[in-house]
């Protein structure tokens, strides 16, 4: 790891890695890889053109794959999830803010994409730091806060208009988390609503939750939380979904982008 450098891509969220090679990193490499994840919540490593091979095994050192039920699986290789953006689409996948798989009981711990086919200009990911909006809330919300809970459901796959075939077989009954998580690793606080899957909060009704919802995305979604990535040719980016956000910017019209991405199961998350 001497040879590596670290900067921080914004004041809250992200830092480019540089000097690493994700085909042949060590188990020690990996855990300095894993350690700027928790510090930063996204990590980008720039020119790493992983392989398929490669990037399952990157995934495999963080956790058990959680093949994403919704999406187009690469040719022979089902572990990896096309995130796939065709010429003639106008809306794309993750083109909102929000949580991979936080509508599972034990939901993702990280993502990782890798680029495989960029589009001429745009196409660029932008992430929020849940840490340091969860800083940013009063005493008041943070208290109120800390005692709900929020149910997250796949239903928005029903209606998707991005390309993705739809499943009935792969929708499942909804999860309930709390809204301030605790960082299973490093117990820092978190907000954990996203404007995909958090349907209400438990015990409240849709109706009653959705200003406060609503109010809650427009908070952590300040651009002072977010960082933006500019993706390159074999770029990868991990990040952890308890401590960011993410948005998928729709820019590109009339042009393509292929994203290969693995999403790496977490635990059953706890409150504060
Ligand atoms: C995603 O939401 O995982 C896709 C992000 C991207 O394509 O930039």
């Amino acid at each position: 790891m001497a040879n590596w450098t670290i900067s921080k891509m914004s004041g809250h969220c992200g830092a480019t890695l540089t000097g690493l090679s994700l085909n042949e990193a060590t188990t020690a490499e990996l855990e300095g890889v894993k350690d700027a994840l928790f510090a930063h919540g996204v990590v980008v490593l720039p020119a790493q053109f992983l392989t398929p091979l490669a990037h399952v095994a990157l995934a495999e050192f963080f956790g058990q794959i959680d093949i994403n039920r919704f999406f187009t699986p690469v040719a022979q290789y089902p572990m990896i999830a096309e995130v796939r953006t065709a010429a003639t689409q106008n809306a794309v996948i993750g083109g909102t803010w929000h949580t991979d798989h936080s509508y599972d009981p034990a939901p993702a711990m990280c993502s990782i994409l890798s680029a495989q086919q960029l589009p001429p200009y745009g196409g660029d990911t932008h992430f929020a730091s849940m840490t340091e909006a969860y800083t940013g809330l009063s005493d008041g919300l943070r208290a109120a806060l800390s005692g709900l809970k929020a149910w997250h459901s796949d239903g928005s796959f029903g209606d998707s208009k991005v390309g993705l075939k739809s499943k009935a077989e792969a929708f499942r009954d909804p999860a309930l988390h709390p809204v301030i998580i605790c960082h299973p690793v490093t117990s820092a606080p978190a907000i954990y609503v996203n404007g995909d899957f958090t349907t209400h909060f438990d015990g409240w009704t849709i109706e009653e939750s959705a200003p406060l919802l609503a109010y809650l995305y427009r908070f952590v979604t300040q651009p002072i939380f977010t960082c933006r990535v500019k993706w390159q040719a074999g770029m990868v980016a991990i990040w952890d979904n308890r401590l960011v956000q993410h948005y998928a910017t729709a820019d590109y019209a009339g042009h393509e982008r292929l994203m290969h991405r693995i999403t790496v199961q977490g635990v059953q998350l706890e409150g504060l």
